[in-house]
């Protein structure tokens, strides 16, 4: 088999067999295949598409490049969640306790990447004591006696995404529907996942600024998921402004806290309902999806969801007693305010800018080894649909220097107003089964 004719066949419109994608996936992987037929590979995959059977047979070939995650010790469904984009994702810090106090497996694997805060394992690390480094053997154990463990990425999984990802981002083939579908798949697949839950954003914040894209790009995943055997949902939600108040890893813990408290904002919490009682429906642990939503409403009322989170931190040998007292968390030094330049309705606030806002105060990582600060962030006061007078309070940002005239313009500049009150956008907008 040689990749030339690979290639030539892609971009005549042909379709690949499996074999072929192995083949190109692996000789890739261990550089028999070069970079300059990769990325005319890619070039090809992007005008000519893919076919249901090509994207798994990529997906599945990425996912047999490096390591996958066993997680056959643990019992029950092991169902995962992932979100396209957005900005501070405490959608995990509250679905991995609260799905779990209803009985469905956690087992997640989270990084610390890059980005605006940082990752989950960041977020939980503001936690006086909080272990994210577990042996195997340990994670399984604390799954299978609370229902969920949280452990920092280790292992080689999926280099060839690795590659080729690294490879699109410089030959302008990021932005293709199946090569993102299978990029994002194969890291779900590789991590042991049996069932996944996807929430793809859409709007001004997120990467499928439309609608009709966001929709395209759900059903390519949920066709790869329930193609590879591993039963798939998508819910597409709304990105036309940050979800919640808080973009900041310690502020983030404490809406997470609120929010397990019944006490969260309400976008914030109604999503975390939807996308938490798909898992728990294909988690099979409960009929339909009504019924998984009012297990998990009553789990939040009687306080379950709060105890699941609070035994989780102790198991993981955090201080749980920041749960009944978020003031423990790491705290910036000064309170700033941004206040509003003229009167309107908010109408909209664009999520990457105001990540960049949190970013600049250092609570993202700018490069792998930069430290970041948990205790800064920034809070929103005005949301979407909210009226402010001239001199009112945007945004409280937590920081620990002075001087943030650069970071208030940048908030400034998020947000836009209008005369009319403003209709706002649904939360949901779609589920792709
Ligand atoms: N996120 C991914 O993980 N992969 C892509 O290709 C695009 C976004
Ligand atoms: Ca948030």
């Amino acid at each position: 088999m040689r990749m030339l004719d690979l290639i030539a066949k892609k971009r005549d419109g042909g379709e690949l067999t499996e074999e072929e994608i192995n083949f190109m996936i692996e000789g890739y992987t261990n550089g028999d295949i070069p970079d300059y037929q990769m990325s005319a590979m890619a070039m090809a995959l992007y005008f000519q598409d893919m076919t249901t059977e090509e994207r798994v047979a990529l997906t599945m070939a990425m996912v047999a490049s490096g390591d996958e995650i066993d997680l056959s010790a643990i019992s029950g469904i092991k169902v995962d969640k992932h979100s396209t984009g957005g900005v501070g994702d405490t959608t995990t810090l509250i679905l991995a306790p609260l799905v779990a106090s209803v009985g469905v497996p956690v087992a997640k694997m989270s990084g610390r990447g890059l980005g605006h805060t940082g990752g989950t394992i960041d977020k939980l690390e503001s936690i006086s004591g909080f272990e994210v480094e577990l042996d195997g053997d340990t994670f399984n154990r604390l799954v299978n006696e609370n229902k969920v463990a949280v452990v920092g990425q280790s292992g080689n999984l999926t280099p060839a995404d690795k590659k080729l990802y690294a490879l699109r981002d410089v030959t302008a083939t990021v932005n293709s529907i199946p090569l993102i579908a299978s990029s994002i798949m194969s890291k779900k697949i590789a991590s042991g996942a049996d069932a996944i839950v996807l929430d793809v954003k859409t709007g001004s914040g997120a990467f499928m600024k439309d609608l009709e894209d966001a929709k395209a790009l759900a059903k390519a995943m949920v066709g790869i998921g329930n193609g590879a055997n591993r039963h798939t949902i998508a819910v597409i939600s709304d990105m036309n402004q940050p979800l919640g108040h808080a973009i900041g890893n310690a502020l983030e813990v404490k809406e997470a806290i609120a929010t397990l408290k019944g006490k969260g904002p309400e976008d914030l919490t109604e999503l975390c309902l939807t996308l938490g009682s798909h898992m728990v429906h294909l988690a099979n642990k409960a009929n339909s999806i009504e019924e998984a939503r009012e297990k998990l409403e009553s789990a939040i009322e009687s306080g379950h969801a709060l105890e699941t989170f609070k035994t989780f931190i102790q198991s993981q040998g955090g201080d749980p007693s920041v749960v009944d007292d978020p003031s423990q968390l790491p705290t910036a030094r000064v309170k700033l305010t941004v206040d509003a330049q003229q009167e309107g309705y908010v109408s909209d606030i664009v999520a990457d800018e105001i990540g960049m806002a949190a970013s600049m105060l250092g609570a993202g990582r700018l490069t792998k080894d930069s430290e970041i600060d948990l205790s800064v962030g920034v809070i929103l006061k005005k949301k979407v649909g909210d009226f402010v007078k001239t001199g009112e309070e945007l945004v409280e940002i937590h920081a620990n220097t002075d001087t943030v005239e650069d970071v208030k313009e940048k908030i400034r500049a998020a947000y836009s107003f209008t005369k009319q009150p403003v209709e706002k956008n649904p939360l949901i907008y779609d589920v792709i089964e």
